[in-house]
């Protein structure tokens, strides 16, 4: 057994957490905040994870379940477990293989991955990598004229959906990112960079992959007519300049023929004018808590969003996700299907592939675990009659 591999033993990660703390080890503060920071105070970051706690289980005794399913559909694609891979930017900050890695040990599992706009490896090389249903994110940085050249390249690649976006008209203010000196580390003067390299220095095995790695990378997917490949410090400006609007889904759909999926969803009001623009499904997120801070937790806003979608559209949710458990609720409350983002992120920052093997590992046992100790044997039976919600969460389905 490798010295990587013990480390990531089932005694020493029993959980999330575990992985979170040895990512935290592993990756410097600066790219460790950058993954496990939230906006401003915190607030929704903070609640995205608490508001499980208020949904208690009600299980049924005395049932053995002898097979328990696991598997869904979701916008007509087969998935062996009900959660997929979230886009997260700048992977390959975390680890070399950041999105190639996290596609690839996805197909392993036989579930999807979505690849963020914001991506440091080509589309074509992280679809080429997993065996599953690839979904591609896009962002409308760099214009229409780069988006139109990506959707070109993700349909030839064979990303089967489009995922929209639609909850960062700007960038939300992660405190720890300035203060960590991400802007100077990722495009500063050398001059600029000294404060910082202290701490960057104190993760010698980090520091090598990186840069025999190539150092910062360029973002391969926006390519931007007449300029190459966009730079990663260039996207915090580039993102205001692009707020996606729904007049833009109407001309992403004359470019994009398969399932659009919009993200960012957290009220009723959203999710029927979604419909009203052909989506095939709603994620309800609030982007792990890293855009608007204060608005509520996706686990919370579900519900309202259930209600409105009244079974036209699919409606997946993402946020705060680091149990089976977690997911159970959230599929008791309506949704087909969750994301998790920094559940198998922390995995790659801590061990690259490995690290997210077990991160997946540990969420599909807990799945499992969880429907058996409820008595049920499908994924596709759970529904409202498992779960205890407070009454105030009743009354928001009805808005
Ligand atoms: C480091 C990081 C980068 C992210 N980058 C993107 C992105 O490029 N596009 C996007 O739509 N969402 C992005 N997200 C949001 C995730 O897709 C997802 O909504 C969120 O992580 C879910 O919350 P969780 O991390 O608590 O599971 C990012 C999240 C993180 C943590």
């Amino acid at each position: 057994m490798t010295a990587q591999a013990r480390s990531l033993s089932s005694s020493k990660v029993v959980n999330i957490e575990d992985l979170r703390r040895m990512a935290q080890r592993r990756v410097p503060k600066s790219v460790f905040d950058y993954l496990d920071g939230g906006a401003e105070s915190e607030l929704t970051l903070n609640e995205n994870c608490r508001a499980y706690r208020d949904v208690t289980f009600r299980p049924r005794g005395a049932v053995s379940v002898s097979e328990c399913k696991l598997s869904t559909t979701v916008v007509g694609h087969d998935l062996s477990l009900p959660f997929m891979l979230a886009p997260v930017g700048y992977s390959r900050l975390m680890h070399p293989e950041g999105e190639v890695a996290a596609a690839s040990v996805a197909g392993e599992f036989g579930t999807g991955y979505i690849l963020s706009t914001i991506s440091g490896h080509r589309l074509e090389d992280v679809k080429a990598a997993t065996k599953g249903p690839a979904w591609y994110q896009l962002y409308l940085l760099g214009g229409r004229g780069a988006a139109e050249a990506a959707l070109e390249r993700a349909r030839n690649a064979g990303f089967s959906a489009l995922v929209m976006t639609v909850d960062t008209p700007v960038a939300g203010m992660r405190e720890r990112d300035p203060r960590n000196g991400m802007k100077e580390l990722l495009g500063g003067s050398p001059f600029a960079k000294i404060p910082f390299l202290p701490d960057i220095l104190a993760h010698p095995g980090w520091v090598i992959l990186f840069l025999r790695d190539g150092g910062v990378p360029k973002l391969q997917n926006i390519v931007i007519p007449g300029k190459g490949p966009m730079e990663l410090l260039d996207v915090g400006a580039a993102l205001s300049e692009s707020t996606v609007t729904w007049a833009d889904l109407k001309w992403i759909r004359e470019h994009w023929s398969g399932p659009i999926i919009v993200k960012g969803i957290l009220i009723g009001d959203d999710a029927r004018r979604a419909i009203d623009e052909g989506a095939a499904a709603v994620v309800v997120s609030n982007h792990g808590g890293r855009q608007l801070d204060s608005v509520s937790s996706t686990l919370r806003a579900l519900p309202e969003v259930v209600a409105a979608a009244n079974g036209q559209i699919e409606v997946l949710m993402d946020g705060g996700i680091r149990r089976g458990s977690d997911i159970v609720k959230a599929i008791c409350l309506g949704a087909r299907a969750v994301l998790i983002g920094r559940g198998y992120a922390y995995g790659l920052a801590a061990a690259g592939k490995p690290g997210v093997r077990r991160a997946l590992e540990i969420l599909k046992g807990d799945v499992e675990r969880t429907l058996r100790l409820l008595g049920c044997s499908a994924i596709t039976a759970l529904d409202r009659s498992f779960v205890e919600v407070p009454q105030a969460w009743e009354s928001r389905a009805n808005h």
